[in-house]
């Protein structure tokens, strides 16, 4: 399959701002990108897509999602903004536990066809590659059930698919030491037998997993040969980035409380720091200070962390503008971070750029300006998107 794609206005790739671009695509990668003018006359004869003078930039990359979930948390949502607490909340039995019975109560169908629905949305706003998690199961079967549900996601949604066995709470009724134990000596090694997670994710947090919890499960994932990343600093600050940093983690996601020792450690080992816009500004906690981040040497990524309760955010552009106002970061920063940063924190540096070698996912921005949909609050003006050259989204 070879493609070339002209009539690019402006490209973004996200780090180079191109005017008047084209690239070639092969077998669902991008083989030349640059100006259109300098098209070598080998892809002169390859079939033409005209993007009509439009911008375009990297699909998005997702890199923290909840998206299967059975029910809502709409009246919590009302009880926060009254001003009760999402811990409080939490320690009550409520919270994330609220949504651990919903999701027992769907069936594997009805989970699955509620995160297509949802996936259908994200992929409208340009999102070509998700991060999915597990952990409303908490239980072992309960576990590997939602994880069915991600691994049929992976195989029949347009987009690219990353999955995650999370730790998220230690279930009611369980003593906390035999939870961390069957977690590691039973779900691990089960899920990389099965191939059902590609990651391990620890909450580490108060109401969650101690640190050293945290230790334990992320050292039976390296074990078993998976890669680990970590819920970090969100309510408490719990040494958790630095541990994810010396570990060798994906990312450490959250941050509203690291410091600046956590961004050093972060900087130095490569490990991703993602933020999450949506529940620090949704759970009214502060929101991180991502220019100093930034400024010290992190790998920043932006993800929505769409879930029913901290987040039920569905617009990444939302939560790149959220970064923009008050974290400090510039439009062009942002996009890296939910582009090519954001495939960094699933350990993809082949994805989430517009780049010779890396696959062909790509947003059309209806309009001239490629960074147009980053300007309009509120409305996303998209033409199309493709994944590995393909076109799989349109409006109408
Ligand atoms: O990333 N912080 C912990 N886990 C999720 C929230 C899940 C929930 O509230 O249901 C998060 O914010
Ligand atoms: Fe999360």
């Amino acid at each position: 399959m070879k493609q070339v794609f002209t009539g690019i206005a402006e490209l973004y790739t996200p780090r180079e701002r191109l005017e008047r671009a084209a690239f070639a695509v092969q077998d669902g990668r991008f083989v030349w990108v640059g100006a259109e003018d300098s098209l070598p006359e080998e892809y002169r004869g390859w079939p033409r897509t005209d993007l009509g003078g439009r911008g375009a930039v990297p699909g998005l990359v997702d890199a923290h999602t909840h998206l299967v979930y059975g029910g809502d948390r709409l009246g919590e949502y009302l009880k926060r903004a009254r001003g009760e607490r999402y811990e409080a909340i939490l320690a009550a039995g409520g919270g994330i536990y609220s949504t651990v019975r919903a999701t027992a109560l769907a069936s594997e169908e009805e989970l699955y066809q509620l995160a297509k629905a949802r996936a259908a949305l994200f992929l409208a706003q340009g999102v070509t590659s998700l991060e999915v998690k597990s952990g409303y199961g908490l239980l072992p079967e309960a576990e590997l059930k939602m994880l069915r549900v991600i691994r049929r996601l992976g195989e029949t949604l347009p987009q690219r698919v990353f999955p995650t066995l999370l730790a998220h709470v230690v279930p009611k009724g369980w003593e906390r030491e035999k939870y961390v134990e069957m977690f590691c000596q039973e779900l691990i090694p089960e899920v990389a037998r099965s191939g059902l997670a590609e990651a391990v994710d620890v909450f580490c947090d108060q109401g969650a997993f101690t640190l050293e919890e945290t230790r334990q499960i992320l050292g039976a994932a390296l074990s078993h040969g998976l890669k680990i990343k970590v819920h970090a600093e969100q309510i408490a600050h719990t040494g958790a980035t630095k541990l994810a940093a010396g570990l060798g983690a994906l990312s450490a996601d959250h941050l509203e409380q690291s410091t600046p020792a956590d961004w050093q450690a972060l900087a130095k080992s490569g490990t991703v720091g993602t933020v999450l816009p949506g529940a620090s500004v949704i759970l009214r906690k502060p929101f991180p200070d991502v220019r100093a981040m930034w400024d010290a040497g992190v790998r920043v990524a932006i993800a929505t962390d769409h879930n029913p309760g901290s987040s039920p955010l569905y617009s990444p552009w939302l939560g790149m503008q959220l970064t923009v106002s008050l974290g400090r970061l510039s439009v062009e920063e942002a996009l890296v971070a939910h582009t090519e940063n954001a495939a960094l924190a699933l350990g993809r540096p082949d994805l989430g750029r517009v780049e010779v070698g890396a696959w062909a996912d790509f947003v059309v921005v209806d309009s001239g300006s490629a960074l147009e949909a980053l300007y309009r609050w509120g409305h996303t003006p998209l033409h199309a998107v493709y994944v590995g050259g393909a076109p799989v989204f349109s409006p109408i």
